[in-house]
């Protein structure tokens, strides 16, 4: 049975229903989430680009290397990337950059975008999940700059962050740079503005998910009554998103029957915020060794740039 089945089935038979939030990229998926970005409400990939307008060139005179390989995890369409990748082509004489998404498609919109505004960049996309392709990449020798933008480590909950940056470390050599986007914690009701914009594009991103599962595994989810909430707790800094089922319903996958109370949730993704101490925190215990926090004008957001 295929990954994606196994997930939904196992997430959905659980106590607190759950569907983990790397599925939301399908070909869809992926289009909402670039409507997402230019959203008013959704705060983040603004602050990120200013950090990178004003700041990519302090981040690579950090960065002591004439060969580098930039390896991307969860690229996207790399709209901001070629931002960094402009000055970092200035910068560094051998330069490669390695975008690596689970989406195939979004993929193809990096590659050609990447290619369009930077000719003479050497691009080597590579789909599926980062968690299994980085094995690939063991091999190559030269130093590496990894980056993790778009605040996608707030996807991991708690622990699992600190397991999957420690992962990272594990990857790098040392010397090896990790160059991270975290969103960090403000003012709460501006947090829960973004994941409740006021156009319902985010719901729209939450409800595909239901849809993918219907063209995907032949579920038959009646998007219509379920509904997308989004809260941002401060006491614990995360933003969790819900799919809340609107009336009892059953609904089948294949030949799984699956029960709904009326208003029984099913969570779909959590987006941890961190203040730039428990950056500090979490750098030292996954075995970086230094760090350096590049943040916009309003400290909403920082480009965490740290050395193994
Ligand atoms: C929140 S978006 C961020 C995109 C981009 N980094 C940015 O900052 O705009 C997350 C991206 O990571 C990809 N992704 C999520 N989970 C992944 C996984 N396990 N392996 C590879 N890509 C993944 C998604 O397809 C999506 O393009």
């Amino acid at each position: 049975m295929n990954q994606f089945y196994e997930d939904v089935i196992h997430g959905l038979t659980s106590g607190q229903k759950s569907l983990p939030s790397k599925y939301f990229y399908d070909e869809r998926g992926s289009k909402i989430f670039q409507e997402i970005m230019a959203l008013e409400e959704y705060y983040l990939p603004e602050c990120e680009v200013e950090i990178l307008q004003n700041r990519s060139t302090e981040i690579l005179s950090e960065i002591p290397f004439e060969s580098l390989d930039i390896i991307e995890l969860g690229a996207g369409d790399g709209s901001k990337t070629v931002i960094f990748l402009k000055e970092a082509m200035k910068a560094i004489k051998h330069l490669n950059y390695i975008p690596m998404d689970i989406s195939p498609e979004i993929l193809e919109v990096n590659k050609a975008l990447v290619s369009q505004k930077l000719p003479g960049l050497n691009v080597e996309a590579v789909a599926g999940d980062y968690l299994e392709t980085i094995s690939l990449l063991k091999e190559r020798k030269n130093p590496r700059l990894l980056l993790f933008m778009g605040s996608n480590i707030g996807n991991f909950p708690g622990e699992k962050a600190l397991g999957f940056i420690q992962f990272i470390n594990d990857f790098l050599r040392p010397g090896d740079f990790f160059l991270m986007g975290v969103d960090l914690k403000k003012n709460p009701h501006i947090i829960r503005a973004a994941y409740n914009d006021s156009e319902g594009v985010t719901k729209k991103f939450n409800l595909n998910l239901l849809g993918r599962i219907n063209r995907e595994l032949g579920a038959n989810f009646d998007v219509e009554a379920f509904e997308h909430y989004g809260v941002y707790n401060p006491l614990t800094g995360s933003a969790l998103s819900f799919l809340v089922s609107l009336q009892a319903q059953r609904i089948s996958i294949g030949d799984i029957s699956i029960n709904f109370d009326r208003y029984e949730t099913i969570h779909t993704e959590i987006s941890q915020k961190y203040s730039l101490k428990e950056l500090d925190t979490i750098a030292a215990k996954t075995g970086f060794s230094w760090e350096r926090h590049f943040t916009d004008e309003k400290i909403y957001f920082s480009l965490s740039l740290m050395r193994k």
